[in-house]
């Protein structure tokens, strides 16, 4: 399943500020990046701002200045309801807790996306198969999340981040919860994404799951700077 031709995914003198009690903190200093195709990994310890750039480039939170484009798009230039609509279309996601509803089966939360974009009820439920093979699970389908393992339950929000064929996949600490072992599977997976011509950003405090990346990002008190 190769990726739709790449929107460049691109911040320009990207910050954010937080209030903080009486002051503020910035947690993001200007930055200008494009992120290339493939893997990126940012690391950095915990509080260094890494949630928070994440958060900007999928458009979730707004900067204080700058901006975030995704093939020309800036972000901040749409509305609510059209940002969601763009993420649909263009982003997929995996957070540290896979997130999967947990009255849904497998194959169901890897649907659910499908479903809100309108797909025919039989051509998703292909699709869906297709992408939980593509992650070694077909034969979990129809497991509930709380009968999964939790690298399985991972690889199941690969599937679903995937569903929609996005070109962007941004991954905050997908790993974390994961012996080093099934870890690495799961970045396998993330890895294959990336080769199918994806841009995919990978925050992880895991410095050897970081090794395995094609580009790297190092963030420290909101500072990002490229290490490669
Ligand atoms: N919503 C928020 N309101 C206020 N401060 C925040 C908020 N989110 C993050 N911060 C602060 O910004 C800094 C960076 O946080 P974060 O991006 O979550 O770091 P990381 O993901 O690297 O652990 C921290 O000092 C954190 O306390
Ligand atoms: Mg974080």
């Amino acid at each position: 399943m190769t990726a739709a031709p790449l929107p460049t995914l691109h911040v320009e003198q990207l910050s954010r500020i937080y209030p903080s009690g009486d002051g503020q903190v910035q947690a993001l200093a200007p930055l200008t990046h494009t992120f290339p195709p493939g893997l990126t990994a940012v690391v950095g310890p915990s509080g260094s701002g890494k949630s928070t750039l994440l958060n900007l480039l999928a458009g979730f939170d707004t900067p204080t200045t700058g901006t975030v484009s995704v093939g020309g798009t800036v972000l901040t230039t749409l509305t609510e309801t059209q940002r969601a609509d763009f993420r649909l279309k263009h982003y997929g996601f995996v957070f540290q807790n896979h997130n999967l509803v947990s009255i849904l089966t497998a194959l169901e939360n890897v649907e659910f996306p499908l479903m809100l974009a309108g797909m025919p009820v039989r051509e998703r439920t292909d699709r869906a198969r297709a992408l939980l093979a593509l992650v070694g699970l077909e034969k979990r389908a129809g497991h509930l999340p709380s009968q999964l393992s939790g690298g399985e339950a991972q690889r199941v929000a690969i599937a679903r981040a995937l569903a929609g064929n996005p070109e962007l996949l941004l991954c905050d600490e997908p790993t974390g919860n994961l012996d080093s072992r099934t870890g690495e599977l799961v970045l396998g997976q993330l890895q294959d994404a990336a080769r199918q011509g994806r841009t995919v950003v990978l925050i992880t405090h895991d410095r050897e799951i970081a090794a395995l990346a094609d580009h790297h990002l190092q963030v420290r008190d909101g500072v990002v700077s490229a290490v490669d």
